[in-house]
């Protein structure tokens, strides 16, 4: 018996680091996604293959015996078995094409194809039960994950999430490109975050204008969206990035690849934690080839992305 999901990438539009704070941010999903094979075997054991290596532990096993990248797929393989009483074996094979460690939410969407793919082995899951296996099976390996790109990763589309309230949809027919262009320089989330923590507590009062800052502009982002005003989102875009700068996330190679980016397009931003990862272009027809080659030419890695609509797709 086999079952296949995939699900997409994610970008942060508006609000990372803020939405840490209470504040809105606005996630979009990409039209690049994870897919994840999942068979029941004869035998008794558990094995993940992905292109980081394989790891084989007993169907009776811990699911936390296993190096920590594997833990989430183990983690929901040991929940169904457990749940199903199922005596057998599973092989669990995961296909990406979402650089990982970028921002991109390659691990919030390995989680939801993983979550989707195997627990459809066992019975039919709603997307919210499924979204709850996909979260607890992150915070396997990152304990404060806020949800928010799982959540994207689900259901598809624009979102606007805080910690508060969840997520919200935004309804959109948005037509743009975005480009998105690789420092690759892989970043840890936790260390950032907690680098805008100590800025924070240095800084009590910048800190507290530029969330008002950031939450004026995540409402006027919004709106542009719902319309789909690309010179507006753009602005937002690069408005936020100011932002962004000043509590200390971003970096020399980043601002050289939103300064090229933003004579041709709309506006240019870091996406997801920063100090590395990737910049977020918008684009439309017009301007999409046109920026994608002037980054290019200075040798940067990037590639057009399209919001997806779909989220968790199964077979
Ligand atoms: O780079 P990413 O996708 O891990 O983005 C992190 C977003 C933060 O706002 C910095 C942290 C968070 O949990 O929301």
């Amino acid at each position: 018996m086999k079952s296949v999901a995939s699900a997409p990438g994610k970008v942060i539009l508006f609000g990372e680091h803020f939405v840490v704070y209470g504040l809105k941010a606005i996630l979009g999903s990409i039209d690049r996604r994870v897919t994840v094979t999942s068979i029941k075997t004869d035998n008794k054991d558990i094995i993940v293959k992905s292109s980081l290596g394989e790891v084989n532990m007993p169907s009776s096993g811990k699911y936390d015996q296993v190096k920590g990248s594997f833990r989430p797929f183990t983690f929901i393989a040991k929940k169904m078995i457990d749940k199903f009483q199922y005596d057998g074996g599973l092989e669990i094979i995961i296909d990406s094409n979402i650089p990982s460690g970028v921002g991109l939410g390659s691990s919030s969407a390995c989680c939801v194809a993983a979550a989707g793919s195997i627990s459809r082995l066992f019975s039919d899951f709603s997307r919210d039960e499924i979204l709850n296996l996909a979260m607890e099976a992150e915070r396997t390996i990152f304990r404060e994950a806020s949800g928010a790109d799982s959540t994207v990763s689900v259901f598809g589309g624009i979102i606007e999430y805080d910690k508060e309230t969840g997520y919200n949809k935004i309804e959109s027919s948005s037509n743009f490109y975005l480009v998105i262009a690789n420092s690759k320089q892989t970043h840890s989330t936790s260390k950032v975050v907690s680098k805008v923590k100590h800025f924070k507590e240095e800084n009590e009062k910048v800190f507290s204008e530029l969330c008002e800052n950031e939450s004026k502009l995540i409402e006027t982002a919004h709106k542009a969206i719902k319309e789909n005003d690309l010179v507006v989102i753009g602005k937002c875009m690069s408005e936020n990035q100011k932002y962004l700068e000043q509590i200390g996330v971003s970096n020399e190679k980043l601002e050289s690849m939103i300064k090229i980016a933003k004579e041709t397009s709309y506006g240019a931003k870091l996406t997801g934690a920063g100090g590395g990862g990737c910049i977020i272009s918008l684009t439309d027809e017009a301007n999409l080839e046109k920026t994608l080659k002037k980054l290019q030419e200075k040798n940067y890695e990037c590639f057009s992305a399209r919001i997806d609509f779909q989220g968790l797709d199964t077979f």
